[in-house]
Formats: C-alpha cells, structure tokens, sequence
C-alpha cells in the first residue's frame, strides 16, 4: 500500500466520501483512493509517494498564474506577517475592489465575499430584493455552486457524481421557484417569459458554459437572452465565477453580446486563495445593508490575505503578453491532443476558449447538457488513468476542461500531447 493508500483509508473514515469537495472523487472514474498532493510548483504536482503530475486541473479554475509565482508569495507572506484578518476594513480590499471595477465597466460597486457559490447566492438575493420577484430562470447543466435555488439540473461535480443530477434536501418551494432550461435554445425561453414572464426576477447564466464541459453560446444566443429579460423587466446575473479574467482581463459576456446587470467572481481572482466577488451598478448595490434592505455578510470577506493575492494575481495578469501566451499554449495543447485522438481513430471533438478546453468522448461538440452527456464514458475513464499513469493529472470528469496556466512551460506542454499519444492507444486496445 502506498502513502495516498493510507492517506485514503483515513480520510474515508473521518471525512464524508473521503473528499472535501465531490469533484475531487476518483470514484466516477471507477477508483478507489485518489492521488494525495503534497506540493505544487509551476504547473507540476508532487504527489505524496513522491511522483510528479504535469497538471491541467488548475485547481478547477483559480490557477491561472501557476502554482508559487514569486509576486503572489511574496505578497502574501508580506501579508501574513501583517495579520491574515482583521475583521475592520483594510486598504487592499477597496485597492481590489477599484481593480475589478477598472477592468468591468458594468462592475459600478462590488461586494466581497469568499467563494463563487457565496457571490452567486448574494446575487440572486439581491434580483430578488431589487425587482420583488421570486423566479430565477437558469440552464440545464450550468453550475452556479452549492446554494440551495440552483442545485436544479446542474453541471459539474453533481452531474459526474450522478444521482439525476439535483440535490437531496432542497426544499420542495424552492424548487418552485427556479425553472433550468437547455442552454442555447431562445425559443424554450421565449416560451416561459410568454407564461411567467412576469414572475421572473433573474435569469442566470454562465455566458460560456464549464460545467457541462465547455459549452459556447451559438451567435445571438446571449443577446437575445438578455433582450427577453430586459423586456420582461428581469435581471440578468452573468455568472463568470470559471470565465471571469481567464479568457481576458475582464468579463467575458459582454464581448459575447450579454448585458448583464450583475455579475459574479470567484476562482481566478484570488491567485489560490478563497476570494470571490459580486456587483454590478449603484442603483442596485445600494440595495445590500448598511444602505439598503438585502442582508449580505461574511466574517472572512474582503480578509486582506485573500486580497493581497488577488491584488497580485490582477497584476500579473495585466501584462500584456499574457493572455495570447496563455491562448497559445492552450492551442497548442488542444491540437495536439486532438492530433492524437484522430491518429488513434478515437471519436473526440475539442471546445476551446483561450486557455480551457474540454475533449469530449463524442465526435460532434456539444451544443447543450443532453447531448453533453451523450458521450463514451468508458473510454473516457480508460483515457483518465491512461494519462494519470503516464505522469499527467486531469480533472476526474468529462464535464471539466483541461487549464492550462502562466505556469506550465513548453515541456509540460508537450508532455501533455505525448501522454495524450498514448493513453489514445490504450483506449482503442482496450475498447
Ligand atoms: C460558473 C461557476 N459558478 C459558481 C461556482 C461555485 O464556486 P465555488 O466552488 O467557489 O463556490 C463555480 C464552481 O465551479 C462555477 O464554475
């Protein structure tokens, strides 16, 4: 028995499933205990036993500069000698604050908080308090994080976990009040703003999907999204927790022809640490208590570790170089590993948005979550430990993407399409 071995049959004992957060599970993927890390450097995992990954987990979203980039360490330790939390407003939190709104017009004021879920429950909160409304309209196999109204079909670790893909212990009202519908279809849409158009407080969407494997919007499809909200008198949540400063400083949305009125943050704002973000203009952020009626807290929000990293990481990512070099290496990934797959006559199609990609075992992409999980899961599988076995960690699931980040280089690259190579073989031996 090796050490994550051991590891594992302790966790199992004193931990529910043995991991903190579902997707971490191997079990979809037919294992037992999962790898345990022990360090992370640049783009390479080192496991407990002693291996090395070339990893594109990027820690599910958060890692876009690579793991211990020198600025992020040096302004957190810096940091962390000064205190890690206050509980009393401090400077970084307002120079992080100005740093978003800098680079999101729509972004008038935000909110702080420590988590995507925790920025996506505050903002349906707050269309809920800023229309009187109840009704959130969101999509089949998005995710939006834990809370409650939006565990109704989703994506992510639910789906892989399986189990019809909503939560036990959401109430039966709340249900009532959340209708998911299939991505990329206005006419389904126009459809219920026709019956319940005037019920509708928000509409919630991730503007390119990451949670069903990237899923991209089809021309017009977030115009026309946010035009029947608008008509209705609905809000539109533009949910970029996973897209957020990943395909460009920024928000992607609206490049993409959504009109948002609010949006959220999380994973690559912080540099690694637990930082997440809420906003969108002062007629309704004026809304959220002190000022206004919508309750909204957190003991951790805003704590200066958190934005001492997330003020580093905006600074990394403001270089100019840095998003065609992370969409480069992410191409060159993508091609590769499709090189590979048509070599081994393994169906695949890739979807790819700067530096996220996700192979689908299916040969036609994906335009929604039904036909998402119409793919090869047992090839995928075989493909996971095919990869795992020859040195390169991917998510344990066919709803995630592969990430690349600031931190990998030529050689982890190439690695990547070489283990690819051959776990494309096992997969066809083994079919
Ligand atoms: C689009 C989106 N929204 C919200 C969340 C929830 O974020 P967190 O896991 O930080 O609570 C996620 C996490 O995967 C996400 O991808």
């Amino acid at each position: 028995m090796n050490e994550s071995q051991r590891l594992w049959r302790r966790a199992e004992d004193v931990i529910a499933g043995g991991v903190n957060s579902p997707a971490r599970s191997f079990r979809p993927m037919g294992g037992d205990a999962p790898v345990f890390i022990r360090a992370a450097h640049g783009g390479r995992f080192e496991d407990v036993d002693g291996r090395s990954y070339v990893e594109f987990l990027g820690a599910f979203g958060p890692n876009i500069v690579g793991h211990g980039h020198p600025l992020v360490l040096e302004r957190v330790a810096g940091q962390l000698r000064d205190g890690a939390l206050f509980g009393a407003p401090c400077p970084g939190e307002v120079e992080f604050a100005e740093g978003l709104r800098s680079a999101i017009p729509e972004l008038e004021q935000v909110r702080l908080v420590s988590s995507g879920t925790e920025a996506v429950m505050s903002a349906i909160r707050l269309a809920r308090a800023a229309t009187g409304r109840d009704l959130i309209v969101k999509f089949d196999g998005n995710y939006h994080g834990h809370a409650d109204a939006v565990l109704v079909n989703t994506g992510s670790g639910a789906a892989t976990a399986g189990g019809g893909h909503d939560s036990a212990g959401v109430p039966h009202g709340v249900r009532q009040d959340v209708r998911s519908l299939p991505f990329n279809d206005l006419q389904v849409l126009e459809r219920l703003f026709a019956e319940e158009g005037g019920r509708v407080a928000a509409v919630l969407i991730e503007p390119i999907s990451g949670n069903m494997g990237m899923v991209g919007p089809e021309d017009g499809y977030l115009a026309g999204v946010s035009e029947l909200a608008h008509r209705h008198g609905a809000l539109v949540i533009d949910d970029e927790v996973i897209v957020g400063f990943r395909m460009r400083y920024g928000i992607i949305g609206p490049q993409l022809g959504l009109k948002p009125d609010l949006i959220c943050l999380g994973k690559a704002i912080g540099g690694g640490l637990a930082l997440g973000a809420y906003g969108g203009g002062r007629h309704l952020m004026r809304l959220v208590a002190p000022l206004g009626p919508m309750f909204q807290a957190g003991t951790l929000a805003g704590n200066p570790l958190s934005v001492a990293a997330g003020l580093a990481t905006l600074e990394i990512l403001r270089a100019e170089d840095v998003y065609p070099r992370l969409d480069a290496m992410g191409e060159r990934l993508a091609d590769g590993v499709a090189a590979a797959a048509r070599a081994a006559g393994v169906p695949t199609s890739i979807t790819r948005y700067g530096s996220m990609f996700t192979l689908f075992f299916r040969p036609e992409p994906p335009r929604n979550y039904l036909e998402a999980q119409d793919h090869d899961h047992r090839a995928f599988q075989r493909f996971f430990w095919a990869m795992l076995e020859q040195g390169v960690y991917l998510a344990p699931s066919p709803y995630e993407a592969w990430i690349v980040t600031l931190g990998h280089t030529d050689d982890d690259i190439a690695l990547g399409i070489a283990a690819a190579e051959g776990a494309f073989a096992q997969v066809t031996r083994e079919a």
